[in-house]
């Protein structure tokens, strides 16, 4: 089993660019289901999550291939609309393949998601919300067995009790083709919402108000392939900028975009960090103190608030910062796991429900730990560049679902960090 051996307390110093953002690709990879012809989809991460996805589209009997980060995808020879149990399990966010699936086929045999390590995932809202588009779903014995009857999907207005991303993404999928106006109220405004939009407004779908709270889809007849840049991951930005911050470096970033990150970028003026945009060169740069300040708060909110994703990583910057800084997670039920992981290494936070409390010290101690989730992960690594001595950091198959070689470009930064197999 393959893990991290970092050795800790080296300033990072450099430049390294930012990949494609994970929550757009994998659905923009749904999305080419739907578009008749060869959809080349660019900018796209490495990821075990990417990989996946692909796997789903071959099942399905698309061509899919891959070369760098180009990925091409051609859905003529479509030929099934079930996805395997175990592919379901090996990604949660395969249900936004649903909507897709019953849009292009008109039936959808999937396994409801499994749970995921940051607590029960529901997808109630993904299934009211594609019945009212009339989709016909049966759920016996954790199988979805979803059809249309023979007709199109017809729009409808679908009001989300909470602008959950994956559910707006599969009201996306679903009316892009219906017939007649779809509007999707209390709709996620994420950019990766938006990215996916994009990518269907440039096939040849009626969307208007993406990244608002209400979406409204026209229904056409047919889409048509084009070729896609994903948009920048805003949550591998955080992470370089979480760990340049933790370990008093300074480091720029390019490929990216710091408007995506407005809502974080507060947090680490406060913690005492400069950032500088170069409009023209598309560079960001993160000048850390020698000390971190404590965040007096951070509240993760739907977007534009503070990203869910991006609370771990800034928490494992908190861990050696001057003063107590506190966390409120209001996304989801259990996305403290990393939390014991880091007290291995030394930190002190003090979790009660939905609050984590956590009293900055002078230093954390290198030690083995163990990644709990996707981002829990990533805060571990952070951790341990701020820790005196050696970290070993295993269960790896998390980091690699959602960071591109993370390791090589820390490693780029300066970053004593080497992955043995
Ligand atoms: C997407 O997950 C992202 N994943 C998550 O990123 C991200 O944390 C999340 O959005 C919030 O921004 C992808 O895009 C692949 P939600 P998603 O539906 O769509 C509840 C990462 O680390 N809910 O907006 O699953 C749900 O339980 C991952 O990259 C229902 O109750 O998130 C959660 O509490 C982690 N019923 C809240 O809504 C539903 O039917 C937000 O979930 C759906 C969601």
């Amino acid at each position: 089993m393959s893990r991290l051996i970092v050795e800790g307390l080296h300033k990072l110093d450099g430049e390294t660019a930012i990949h494609g953002a994970k929550n757009s690709v994998l659905p923009v990879l749904a999305a080419t289901l739907l578009a008749e012809g060869e959809s080349e989809i660019t900018n796209c991460p490495r990821l075990s999550d990417v990989r996946a996805t692909a796997s789903i589209l071959r099942h399905l009997g698309c061509e899919v291939s891959t070369e760098g980060d180009v990925v091409t995808v051609n859905p003529a020879g479509l030929c099934r609309s079930d996805i395997p149990d175990h592919l379901m399990r090996e990604m949660r966010s395969s249900i936004v393949f649903l909507g897709a699936i019953a849009a292009r086929t008109g039936e959808a045999q999937l396994s409801f998601p499994g749970g995921c390590e940051l607590g029960p995932r529901p997808i109630n809202l993904h299934l009211s919300a594609l019945r009212r588009l009339g989709l016909e779903i049966e759920e016996e014995r954790g199988r979805l067995n979803c059809r249309t009857g023979g007709r199109r999907l017809r729009g409808a207005a679908v009001t989300l009790e909470q602008p959950s991303v994956g559910a707006t993404e599969n009201l996306l999928l679903a009316s892009v083709t219906a017939e007649g106006t779809t509007s999707i109220i209390n709709a996620a405004r994420e950019p990766e919402v938006v990215d996916l939009c994009r990518y269907l407004n440039a096939c040849g779908a009626q969307i208007t108000g993406a990244g608002e709270s209400t979406i409204t889809v026209e229904g056409v007849e047919r889409l048509n392939s084009c070729r896609h840049r994903v948009l920048p991951d805003r949550i591998e930005t955080v992470t370089y900028l979480a760990a340049a911050a933790a370990t008093g470096g300074r480091v720029t970033l390019t490929h990216t975009d710091p408007t995506l990150i407005s809502s974080v970028l507060p947090a680490f003026e406060e913690a005492g960090c400069r950032l500088d945009w170069a409009e023209n060169s598309r560079r960001l740069t993160l000048t850390a103190p020698d000390r971190l300040k404590r965040i007096t708060s951070v509240l993760t909110m739907p977007y534009p608030g503070f990203p869910t994703d991006a609370q771990a990583p800034v928490m494992a910057m908190t861990c050696v910062a001057e003063g107590t800084s506190v966390f409120i997670e209001t996304i989801f039920d259990s996305r403290y796991r990393h939390v014991d992981e880091l007290a291995r290494l030394g930190a002190h936070i003090k979790v009660e429900g939905r609050v984590a409390v956590v009293e900055g010290v002078p230093e954390l101690s290198g030690a083995q730990v163990e990644c709990t989730d996707l981002r829990g992960g990533a805060a571990l690594v952070i951790a341990a560049l701020a820790a005196d001595g050696e970290t070993e950091i295993t269960a790896l198959r998390h980091l690699d679902r959602g960071y591109d070689r993370l390791e090589e470009g820390l490693a780029r930064l300066g970053a004593r960090i080497r992955r043995m197999d």
